[in-house]
């Protein structure tokens, strides 16, 4: 049950000012789940936050918090407290990508990069997954990427790093889990339009790749919703997705590092 008058589920999603998580907050909302969202921009949040409501006749709520400082999942996890709000499902979104190799970036924003791509997501669900088991329900969807099972290449170096790392957590926490009754996935979505390689400044180098390799926003929504009540631990969207995760699974890591080399030329 969720705080609000009518009963409700809750779902908290974190990104949710822009592309997946926007998409998600439009899906959710319209499958009558009311919605906490967060991000930075405070004015889309209260914009888009508002049009929900409107549109589903649902409560949509936000909160407007930079994840990427060490005391924002306390802030945020505060004001749930203080709006009395039990969380249904959490779909720890928030991200982008980081593109220049290592030592070409400073410490501290590699730092706040982990602190959101990593140690906020697993905050949140170390604070809200006591509930969930309480309540024998509750889904938590971590959005992770196909990059964290590609073969490593130079640049964006944390990035498939976080990811694969939020997989494996995921899985331990889907396999403590299970028990309870809880659906823990992490999501894998490939390349999908949305603002991240505008955010990036990847979107020229981009631009050429064919149509087929990108799925919407909308299409990974949907593909989180379905996983979000499925009992399956990593889910890949897309069969293009599931192709690609597949033939990496079958070359030598050898011959796909050279193959993403020459890609990268
Ligand atoms: N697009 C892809 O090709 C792709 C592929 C695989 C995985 N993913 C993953 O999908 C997730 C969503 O990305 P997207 O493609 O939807 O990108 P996006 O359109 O750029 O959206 C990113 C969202 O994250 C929020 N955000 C970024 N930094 C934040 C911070 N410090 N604190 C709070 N919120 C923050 C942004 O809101 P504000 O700017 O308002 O804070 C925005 O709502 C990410 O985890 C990404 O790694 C994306």
């Amino acid at each position: 049950m969720s705080g609000s008058e009518e009963t409700r589920p809750l779902v908290l999603i974190t990104g949710a000012s822009a592309g997946i998580g926007e998409a998600l907050a439009q899906l959710y909302a319209s499958k009558k789940y009311d919605v906490f969202l967060v991000a930075r921009r405070e004015e889309k949040l209260a914009s888009f936050s508002k049009q929900l409501s409107k549109t589903h006749s649902i409560n949509a709520m936000y909160f407007a918090c930079d994840l990427s400082k060490p005391e924002s999942p306390n802030l945020l996890l505060n004001q749930l407290r203080d709006r009395k709000l039990h969380v249904d499902v959490l779909i720890n979104n928030a991200g982008f990508g980081l593109a220049p190799e290592f030592t070409n970036t400073s410490w501290a924003e590699q730092a706040s990069f982990l602190q959101l791509m990593l140690n906020t997501p697993c905050e949140l669900c170390h604070a809200l997954l006591p509930a969930m088991r309480k309540q024998g329900h509750g889904s938590i969807i971590n959005i992770a990427s196909l990059a964290g099972y590609a073969p490593p290449g130079p640049g964006h170096t944390l990035y498939a790093a976080s990811k694969a790392a939020l997989i494996k957590f995921t899985q331990s926490l889907y396999l403590e889990n299970k028990k309870y009754g809880l659906n823990i996935v992490a999501v894998c979505p490939g390349l999908t339009y949305s603002e991240f390689h505008d955010v990036n400044g990847q979107r020229d180098k981009l631009q050429n790749l064919p149509k087929f390799l990108w799925q919407t926003s909308d299409q990974v929504a949907q593909a989180c919703f379905k996983a979000g009540n499925s009992k399956r631990a990593v889910h890949i969207p897309g069969l293009v997705n599931k192709a690609l995760y597949t033939l990496n699974k079958l070359l030598p890591q050898r011959v796909s590092t050279q193959i993403l080399k020459a890609r990268h030329r």
